[in-house]
């Protein structure tokens, strides 16, 4: 291969813009944001290359495949994580992997390791929540799923852990602010995830666009070299995100030009450059100018052919395959899998008992629930109530980031709140419908800003005021009926990249529409239907129940139905802490122990729900924790067990979570750490002796040198439904050295 070859192959190009010219006379090695036109465009002109190397495509299918119509749209990755079940989210990757192969795409962008920090931060949708334990599982499900069996399996994608690492720690929210990270914090919350699925063979890594320590993620030699492919001894491949290397000239100004960004790229042990075109002059320059040898490029362009021969590719491209696209894209089994990863991921907050309506109705044949009572109204109100697209969440082809779809997924496949009452209530009752308030609209940017990519921004968010006549309609709808459902939250514009929030409230006329219907004094259930956390107005929290739902996906309306109409029983768990005020934050749950009290001087430290909360509609008891190993060394495996009871009259999936608590440690370290946990069903009245496994070299911490080390000595385990420590049981054990 020639250097100019070389350089080539190292090059991503947005395939939205005009690349034919580049692609021709300096080639590239991969694209993404593809349609399929462009696809078969930029292979053809690919095939007229000397080498003609396939290319090989990517794209951001994270919960599903984001650019393609008709395509599964599961719950967003946060909503898959309060499902707590890594069988679900490897089956979510797998069918997203059945369904975007055919497409001409071999690679996503995808999982995201990021663990949830300020809750302000526009991606928190994205992540698994806050907890590197269930990231690292769920993580790791993932990434099986889409990679399947091997990469020669047709249906198998490479798939892409990022963003690496410790992008998520950011200033106040702000997206790829300054993430101040020591090595040692590194080592002990950001890096756990990713080293898992470094060990057990994610294909990809993605780094992440913000600077630690005064130094780039994309030139952070520590994390690439020495961490990523010295101590994991990584050898799959590494991408930058968006324009990395541009970005150290003209936005981090760490570079005086292309030429030495690009040089430092390599030097850095990048092997695919994301959309810095420019990354072809600039590496041929620095290597005219001595600042790169032509075989500096050799470990890249190899690591880049590999993945290309793994794939296949040589062999058989894998370009789109309409009529297996038209099989498998958004096929009725997806769909199934869909509603019950939905299902399983509604998370219920708050309930006075007032759900299940009615004390619970069963289904029909039909789905529909039958008929047990007087017949009912129910008044579904709020913005959110029927708003298709923003229920699938941000990278669903709708009019989020990617924005492929001028109208969205097709209407018929997406099933809103409204739609799932009114299919699912009994025949004869009557669901009425009002909107009851705005969110916000798009009003020409006055400052002139700029997306990161450096294209303008010509629109930014004004939030809606209230409207005296939707709130009225929605009262008049409310008053004169026997429930009241209102369905508020966030909206796509509010939710992204770039796209973080400086408060957490309610945006637009949201507040005004809850104080109103509260003030109807009609039973209230409020849907929170928000790609995060929100924090919630005084007549919110006064409602008879609240169920956050994430962005429940394609089949999410029919599962909240469901879930209100007791036809199924909530079982979510929260992945990341909800706070009362934004000013809490962080409030993620595995602190660092020593700070003084648990109260700000006006106002409680306390969450509004913590981490691994969610209520069933059927209480569970927790007895009798006993440790069975009550000595052991760091080789050991640590055994215990607890009985839990169903002491309810309704089916119980009860998340038994472990907590490891190191009593006394030679550096600060948060108080508790989730270990482990398992997903127990309860019929009525059953009692379950759970035995609890974990390894005792999993009860590390972080020492001052940096070192991940199992300190002996006493620790204990908390066991019990959520990390409160009110609800966890403590046994005690010893690690001896
Ligand atoms: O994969 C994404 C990344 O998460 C954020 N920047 C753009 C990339 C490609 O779309």
């Amino acid at each position: 291969m020639t250097v100019e070859e070389k350089i080539g192959q190292m090059l991503q190009l947005d395939a939205r813009d005009d690349i034919d010219d580049h692609i021709l006379r300096r080639q590239a090695g991969s694209i993404l944001h593809t349609s399929p036109e462009r696809l078969e465009r930029a292979h053809a002109l690919t095939a007229q290359t000397r080498l003609r190397i396939p290319l090989v495509v990517a794209e951001d299918c994270i919960h599903g495949h984001s650019f393609c119509e008709g395509a599964t749209i599961f719950p967003t990755q946060l909503g898959m994580a309060a499902t707590w079940d890594a069988a679900l989210v490897e089956k979510a990757a797998r069918t997203t992997a059945v369904e975007v192969a055919p497409t001409g795409v071999h690679w996503t962008f995808s999982p995201v390791l990021c663990i949830t920090r300020d809750l302000r931060w526009g991606r928190v949708n994205e992540t698994f929540g806050e907890d590197p334990h269930l990231i690292g599982e769920l993580a790791s499900a993932m990434v099986r799923g889409y990679q399947g069996d091997g990469l020669t399996d047709p249906t198998a994608i490479l798939a892409s852990a990022k963003h690496f690492a410790g992008y998520s720690e950011t200033q106040g929210g702000r997206d790829a602010s300054e993430a101040d990270i020591s090595r040692r914090k590194m080592r002990s919350w950001f890096l756990p995830p990713f080293e898992r699925v470094a060990r057990e063979g994610c294909r990809t890594f993605m780094l992440g666009y913000q600077t630690t320590d005064g130094i780039p993620i994309t030139i952070n030699e520590w994390l690439l070299s020495d961490v990523l492919r010295g101590e994991w001894g990584y050898t799959g491949t590494l991408i930058t995100d968006w324009d990395n290397v541009g970005r150290m000239v003209w936005e981090q100004k760490v570079q005086p030009d292309i030429a030495h960004a690009a040089a430092a790229a390599v030097k850095a042990g990048n092997d695919m450059i994301m959309t810095t075109p420019t990354f072809f002059e600039g590496a041929l320059e620095a290597i005219e100018r001595g600042m790169l040898a032509a075989s500096d490029l050799d470990a890249a362009v190899s690591r880049i052919l590999t993945l290309k021969f793994e794939l296949g590719l040589f062999e058989q491209p894998r370009h789109p395959d309409l009529v297996r696209m038209a099989e498998v894209l958004g096929a009725p089994d997806h769909a199934a899998l869909n509603l019950e990863i939905a299902r399983r991921s509604l998370v219920l907050l708050q309930n006075d008992g007032l759900l299940p309506l009615d004390g619970g109705l069963t289904a029909g044949s039909d789905g529909r629930a039958l008929a047990a009572g007087p017949t009912r109204r129910i008044a579904v109100v709020g913005p959110l109530a029927d708003d298709a697209q923003t229920q699938l969440g941000d990278w669903a082809g709708n009019s989020g980031q990617a924005g492929w779809l001028p109208d969205g997924q097709p209407r018929e496949m997406i099933t809103t709140v409204l739609d799932g009452l009114r299919a699912h209530v009994p025949s004869g009752w009557e669901v009425t419908h009002a909107e009851g308030a705005e969110i916000l609209s798009l009003v020409p940017d006055p400052a002139g800003a700029h997306f990161p990519d450096g294209q303008p921004r010509p629109f930014v968010v004004e939030p809606a005021e209230p409207d005296d006549a939707l709130i009225a309609d929605a009262v008049a709808r409310a008053s004169e009926a026997d429930y009241v459902v209102a369905v508020v939250g966030d909206r796509i514009e509010l939710v992204g990249e770039a796209r973080s929030t400086a408060t957490l409230e309610l945006v637009g006329a949201q507040i005004a529409l809850l104080d109103a219907l509260a003030a109807t004094g009609k039973p209230l259930i409020v849907i929170l239907l928000a790609s995060k956390p929100l924090v919630l107005p005084p007549s919110a929290l006064g409602a008879s129940a609240i169920l956050w739902v994430a962005n429940p996906g394609m089949e999410g309306g029919r599962a909240i139905a469901e879930l209100l109409l007791g036809l199924i029983e909530p079982t979510g768990r929260l992945p990341l802490s909800f706070a009362r005020h934004v000013g809490q934050q962080p409030t993620y749950y595995n602190q660092i122990r020593g700070q003084h009290g648990d109260r700000y001087a006006d106002l409680t430290q306390s969450p509004a729900w913590a981490f691994g909360e969610g209520l069933s509609y059927t209480t569970v008891e927790y007895a009798d924790a006993r440790i069975l190993t009550p000595s052991v060394t760091a080789g050991d495996t640590v055994r215990a067990e607890v009985t839990v009871r169903n002491t309810g009259s309704r089916p119980a999936l009860e998340t038994v979570q472990v907590y490891v608590s190191d009593v006394v440690t030679s550096v600060s370290w948060a108080d508790k750490e989730l270990k482990h946990f398992v997903q127990v069903p309860l019929t009525p009245g059953e009692e379950r002796v759970v035995e609890l496994e974990l390894p005792a070299s999993a009860c590390t911490i972080v020492d001052a040198q940096a070192r991940r080390v199992v300190e002996p000595g006493e620790f204990e385990l908390r066991i019990g439904p959520s990390s409160r420590d009110e609800q966890l049981l403590p046994v005690r054990f010893e690690i001896t050295g």
